[in-house]
């Protein structure tokens, strides 16, 4: 959203307006240091996905059909609409690093560009996605790259949910069915797969009214002592023996 995107540009801070000694690590070394987990054979993989200008017929699932409506969707479509860009990817990627972290889950895969950032960081990975036909795609995509350390669940997440073999992640990236509800739901649902230190991580936190209401909601449960803001991604951790307090960081 415009307003709350400018409003992020006013208040977010850089290391001096930090006083919380994993906040200030977290941004030296992981947001300013993104850049170094650089990953040219995902990114090469995006340049021939935004190049693929074939047709699949897709399942739509929650809120993911804002832009179009046709149940048919180009490849180049989806690598330029629902991919990771970047340097949010490169994040990811820089927070399993950076903390050796072990286990990650993921909600929604698309075609894997977020799941192979999370997995070359050095995480096993379970990737939760709905529609078959995308499914086939990414699992195409981490095998061309000899990805090993991924899992990917085929079907609509709440049926899934059941597979699902670890108590606790490391890490849970929640990027899919980007409904206010639906996020609270998977936010409550996933407290209880996280452990002290998991990193929760929430996409489009300012995609629509309802997912900036959801991300407020979020930031104000007491279960959650530490939220960190950045223009897109909101992430939040349990870190009982912090007071609560929530930062808005530059990146
Ligand atoms: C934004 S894309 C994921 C992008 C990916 N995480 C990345 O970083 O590149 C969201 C995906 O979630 C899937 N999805 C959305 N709601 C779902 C649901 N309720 N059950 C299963 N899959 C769902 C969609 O099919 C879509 O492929």
């Amino acid at each position: 959203m415009f307003k709350s995107g400018l409003k992020y540009k006013f208040k977010a801070v850089n290391a001096h307006g930090i006083h919380s000694p994993f906040v200030f690590e977290f941004y030296n070394e992981v947001l300013k240091k993104a850049h170094l987990s650089e990953k040219k054979e995902i990114e090469k993989l995006r340049k021939q996905l935004l190049a693929d200008h074939s047709e699949i017929e897709i399942t739509d699932f929650g809120a993911g059909s804002r832009i179009h409506n046709s149940n048919k969707r180009k490849i180049s479509d989806l690598a330029k609409h629902a991919a990771i860009s970047k340097k949010y990817g490169r994040l990811l990627s820089r927070v399993v690093e950076y903390y050796d972290l072990k286990n990650a889950l993921e909600l929604g895969t698309s075609l894997g560009i977020g799941t192979l950032y999370i997995s070359s960081g050095g995480a096993d990975i379970t990737t939760l996605e709905g529609c078959p036909e995308i499914a086939r795609n990414a699992q195409a995509n981490i095998d061309k790259l000899g990805f090993t350390s991924v899992d990917m669940k085929v079907g609509e997440f709440e049926s899934s949910f059941s597979q699902l073999t670890n108590k606790e992640y490391d890490l849970i990236y929640i990027d899919g069915n980007h409904e206010e509800e639906a996020t609270i739901k998977y936010f409550e649902k996933f407290l209880n797969h996280a452990h002290n230190d998991t990193f929760l991580v929430f996409d489009d936190i300012r995609w629509s009214e309802g997912m900036e209401k959801a991300w407020q909601k979020i930031i104000q449960s007491e279960k959650i002592h530490v939220s960190i803001e950045l223009l897109r991604m909101g992430i939040v951790l349990k870190r009982k023996e912090q007071e609560k307090q929530h930062f808005i960081l530059k990146f």
